[in-house]
């Protein structure tokens, strides 16, 4: 659904940053802006800053920042429309859309009405009828308890085709949006019938606590439809590729342990949650896509794969890794024991084994490669050749640079190749990866170029890493001076120097996004940005520039100005300034290496003495006060 952009300018400035942020962290003023403790990530002394006036957060311990939208999608963990429609509602705004919107709207809100009231229904259906005991028997053999059974709402449909057809017009409900929901069926004559027949019922809960469909398993011999388990189809409100069974009721732990167990089935979820290790999803035994990697990327970075190798799933599972490893997530894999699965292991060797198991698990690149020997990849030349481009195939899927290395180091070593080998193999890959992006396939290809995914939010570790760091002075204040909003400032600044000037690779995108953001609206309105930026390292960067002071560069500092009296005129003097310093020093450098090489080699050596004359000259001209100050 479409809010449209006046509305929800409307309800942002309607909603104070100030009084929002005061309803979950304890604020205190500090000059012009506001201190507490961030609620991101854990830490003692307050780094999460406020902005009143520029309506902005940022928190220069994780680097985290945004607007009052952004603090509400993260903290409360919805998505952009969600939070707005909190805020909206919070103020008495009320968000009226076109009548198509409308209709679609109530078309979900019927969606989910039919999911629930057939969820209840198969829910009594389980606790409270005679044919219902049957299925209470199976889950008792499960070894789910009472309570399991309540917390995952499990339920049992009828052995009948119009069970559910009835209860619906028993309750005076329209069958229409039941045929909808998948859970009845339209039969030639015009008449319905109940989709889910005689099965254990496990409702599939949306992030948020609200059922959007079902998966549905065999409990009889004589069950005619294939499948041991049949599921919900695709509607509306239930997109397999973006749902994660249990994450509903796994979030809290996954958040609290920084850390997520992927599982493969319904059964193996509830068992392990039931045996008290909750920091767990299930993919359903699909391959994980990027939308789901993407959810759990909102939770946690860790992720531990539980692979039994007898699945056929796990193979699915196992193809899903490049999206994973795309993502820049810290993946690991235990294997279970041959025959076991999640549930059946934890059933007979208890919640502790289980863990200690987890604690035993290995890199995707070990997983991989014992794979491999396993079925035998390294026992020739070529097999192992070919063992080992695959893995470095996985590999080139990290955007880490540093992490690649680290990787082929220990490939190198484990496997004796040399390392030059193996770069070459991987520079291939990135290649590779990089044509297939381009060519429309939308998972992030290894880094090596600047459209690279953000290095990862830090989630509350000991030593946070701070997304701006490598942000020269002179580059922040540079950032800084184009949110001012003054265009002849602006072209002040890129007469004296170029987006190139700007070296750090982050303050470069940034630059580069506010500009075109200044070229299409006019404004460098920071709440515009923050809805344009999707990468999270850069948004940090937007926040933390705009909650922060002006740097003064080394140059300035010398030009003994106050930073309260500065004038961005003056700012951006010195910032071009510092610039233009860094820059020259380099052409120096390089030009004197020219010189030494012309003279070792007896050529002629004049025109790199003028050319270091004049360098030295234009050093001079910007490291005095007066520099530009007649413009
Ligand atoms: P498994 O075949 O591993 O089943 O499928 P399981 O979870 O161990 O089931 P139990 O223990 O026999 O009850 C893993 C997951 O794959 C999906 C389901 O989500 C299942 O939980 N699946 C499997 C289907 O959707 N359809 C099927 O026919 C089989
Ligand atoms: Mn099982």
């Amino acid at each position: 659904m479409r809010i449209p952009p006046e509305k929800i300018e409307e309800i942002r400035s309607a909603n104070d940053i100030v009084d929002v942020i005061s309803q979950h962290v304890r604020l205190k003023k500090r000059g012009k802006n506001f201190l507490g403790l961030c609620p991101f990530h854990q830490e003692k002394t307050p780094s999460f800053t406020v902005s009143a006036e520029k309506q902005v957060y940022h928190c220069f311990g994780c680097g985290k920042g945004g607007n009052v939208f952004t603090f509400v999608m993260e903290l409360e963990k919805v998505s952009f429309t969600e939070a707005v429609r909190t805020l909206a509602e919070k103020v008495g705004i009320t968000i009226t859309f076109t009548q198509a919107d409308e209709q679609r709207e109530s078309e979900i809100e019927n969606l989910y009405n039919a999911c629930r009231f057939a969820g209840l229904f198969f829910h009594n259906n389980l606790t409270k009828t005679d044919e219902g005991r049957g299925a209470m028997e199976y889950f008792r053999n499960r070894g789910f308890s009472e309570e399991t059974i309540r917390t995952f709402g499990l339920g049992y449909s009828m052995n009948s085709w119009d069970a559910l057809l009835n209860k619906t017009k028993e309750e005076g409900l329209q069958p229409e949006s039941l045929l909808k929901a998948g859970l009845l069926r339209s039969r030639d004559d015009g008449g319905q019938y109940d989709y889910f027949r005689g099965r254990v019922m496990f409702p599939i809960f949306s992030t948020s606590g609200r059922v959007i469909g079902f998966g549905a398993r065999k409990i009889r011999e004589d069950d005619p439809v294939q499948g041991k388990y049949i599921n919900s189809p695709e509607t509306p409100i239930y997109n397999k590729s973006r749902v994660l069974f249990g994450l509903f009721h796994s979030k809290e732990a996954v958040r609290s342990a920084e850390h997520a167990l992927m599982v493969e089935g319904y059964a193996d979820l509830i068992s392990l949650y039931q045996a008290g290790i909750q920091n767990v999803v299930a993919s359903s035994g699909t391959a994980l896509t990027e939308d789901q990697v993407q959810l759990i990327t909102r939770y946690t970075k860790r992720l531990t794969l539980v692979y039994d190798s007898d699945s056929a799933g796990s193979n699915a599972m196992l193809r899903g890794m490049d999206v994973v490893l795309a993502h820049d997530l810290e993946v690991r894999i235990v294997e279970l024991p041959e025959g076991e699965d999640p549930d059946s292991f934890v059933r007979k060797h208890g919640g502790k084994e289980f863990s200690k198991l987890v604690d035993q698990a290995v890199s995707f690149i070990d997983f991989k490669a014992k794979q491999l020997l396993r079925a035998g990849a390294f026992n020739t030349p070529d097999g192992k050749a070919e063992a080992v481009r695959s893995i470095v195939q996985s590999i080139a899927k990290m955007p880490d640079e540093l992490k690649r290395n680290f990787y082929i180091k220990e490939v190198s070593a484990k496997y004796d190749i040399y390392e030059t080998v193996l770069y070459r193999e991987l520079e291939r890959w990135i290649h590779e990866g990089k044509r297939s992006f381009d060519s429309g396939n939308r998972f992030q290809p290894g880094r090596a170029d600047q459209d690279a995914p953000p290095p990862s939010a830090p989630e509350g570790n000991s030593a946070p890493r701070v997304s701006s760091v490598g942000v020269r002075a002179a580059e922040r204040d540079v950032l800084k001076l184009l949110l001012e909003n003054q265009p002849g400032l602006i072209n002040f600044i890129f007469t004296h120097i170029t987006l190139a000037d700007l070296e750090d690779e982050q303050a470069n995108r940034l630059a580069e996004r506010i500009l075109a953001h200044l070229d299409e609206t006019g404004s460098a309105e920071i709440s515009g940005l923050l809805g344009e930026i999707e990468d999270p390292a850069l948004k940090g960067l937007l926040t933390d520039i705009a909650v922060s002071k002006y740097e003064l560069s080394k140059q300035w500092e010398t030009m003994e100005v106050r930073i309260e009296d500065a004038d961005p005129w003056d700012i951006a003097r010195g910032a071009i300034a510092a610039l233009k310093k860094t820059s020259l020093q380099r052409q120096i450098e390089a030009n004197q290496k020219l010189l030494r090489e012309a003279s070792q080699h007896g050529e002629d050596a004049i025109p790199f003495v003028q050319r270091h004359q004049e360098l030295i000259r234009l050093l001079k001209e910007v490291e005095s006060p007066e520099f530009l100050k007649s413009n």
